[in-house]
């Protein structure tokens, strides 16, 4: 079972998603030699082997592995096929399979990169925060959902339980980083949000050292590009989770950047926030940093190498210092010129260790 096979399934996707996953086993082969790379297709690969977006052969796959690594899927030949064929359903799928309820996301500006960012420098330097997204209810998966040609609906369900737990993930991550949590709902309109709102100050009680506050939705997308460094971490359901990690993304100037992990169930999902881009697949221009640092919060959360994810952030940072830079960070170095600036960083911290 999970936890101790020394297997990893490598989601290598669509797009780019070849091109940067090569860069990160670099690095696995580095961190982690006494580990056996299982490959596994979602999305548009397995469509088109399987026709199916998430095949039984890969959950099978994925029964005993440690974690899944993935990069990213989709592409835009896939756009046309009916929803329960694409690839994003694969990806929720996956998601569900793996009870992977709370998603990580952390959104850090680089000192090296605050001009970066569309919003001022002193508005966006040092700030630092966590999206704990729940992943696997919510409006993405709430029942009935329809679409008859005439009338279409979606449900947003939450149970008290599933409260409960995103919650508690998300005070436990604001007990290791400034104790401040901000849960985000849409309490004055939705009751699905004042549930949650209840939920979230029940637990509250367990976390007396966390100063928990809380934001209307609407409210919060504002508050995050006004003044983002009043955050630390911020908790929220499915589809507001959404929204608001790819806005933080944005603070940090790249999405290119940033991390994910997706955990709560037996194996852990790490995977880069960013998409496919399948417009630049292919040509090398690929930042692999936000696939990297996806393996760093695979081996700090799934695998226990505090030391090893270390050595790979610290790695990051000294690159992006160097001024070694992709296009989207306005620099000139290929994918491949990232990876081995990354690798050699670490190999040299890793001997030193
Ligand atoms: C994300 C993506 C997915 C989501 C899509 C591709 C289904 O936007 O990981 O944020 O909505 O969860
Ligand atoms: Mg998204």
């Amino acid at each position: 079972m999970a936890g101790n096979s020394n297997k990893i399934a490598i989601i290598d996707g669509d797009g780019i998603g070849p091109e940067i996953m090569t860069e990160a086993k670099k690095l696995i082969a580095l961190f982690l030699p006494e580990y056996t790379l299982v490959n596994v297709d979602l999305g548009g690969k397995a469509i088109d082997k399987f026709d199916n977006p998430f095949p039984e052969e890969s959950q099978e796959k994925l029964k005993d592995v440690d974690a899944v690594l993935m990069s990213a899927i989709g592409a835009p030949k896939y756009d046309n096929l009916p929803r329960d064929k694409r690839p994003e359903t694969g990806l929720l799928a996956l998601r569900k399979f793996l009870g992977a309820f709370a998603n990580i996301r952390p959104a850090f500006v680089f000192d090296a990169l605050v001009d970066l960012s569309t919003l001022k420098p002193e508005v966006v330097k040092g700030v630092d925060l966590v999206v704990v997204r729940e992943l696997t209810g919510g409006i993405y998966f709430g029942e009935p959902s329809l679409n008859d040609g005439e009338r279409a609906l979606n449900t947003m369900v939450y149970t008290k339980p599933e409260v409960e737990r995103i919650a508690r993930v998300a005070f436990d991550a604001a007990m290791k980083r400034n104790k401040r949590l901000c849960s985000v709902d849409k309490s004055n309109v939705l009751n699905v949000s004042q549930l949650w709102r209840d939920v979230v100050i029940e637990v509250s009680k367990d976390y007396p050292e966390v100063e928990l506050s809380y934001m209307y939705i609407d409210n919060a997308a504002m508050q995050l590009i006004r003044n983002p460094k009043q955050f630390d971490v911020v908790v929220t359901g499915n589809l507001f989770g959404d929204i608001l990690s790819d806005e933080s993304s944005m603070l940090t100037g790249s999405i290119g950047l940033l991390p994910s992990a997706s955990v709560g169930g037996e194996i852990g999902l790490f995977e880069p926030v960013h998409g496919s881009a399948p417009d630049i697949a292919g040509q090398g221009l690929a930042n692999p940093m936000a696939m990297i640092l996806s393996l760093a919060m695979m081996l700090r959360f799934s695998l226990n190498k505090e030391k090893e994810a270390d050595i790979i952030e610290n790695a990051v940072k000294e690159v992006l210092n160097k001024g070694i830079l992709t296009p989207d960070l306005g620099g000139k170095a290929n994918t491949k010129e990232i990876g081995e600036a990354i690798f050699e960083c670490c190999a040299k911290e890793f001997e030193k260790a």
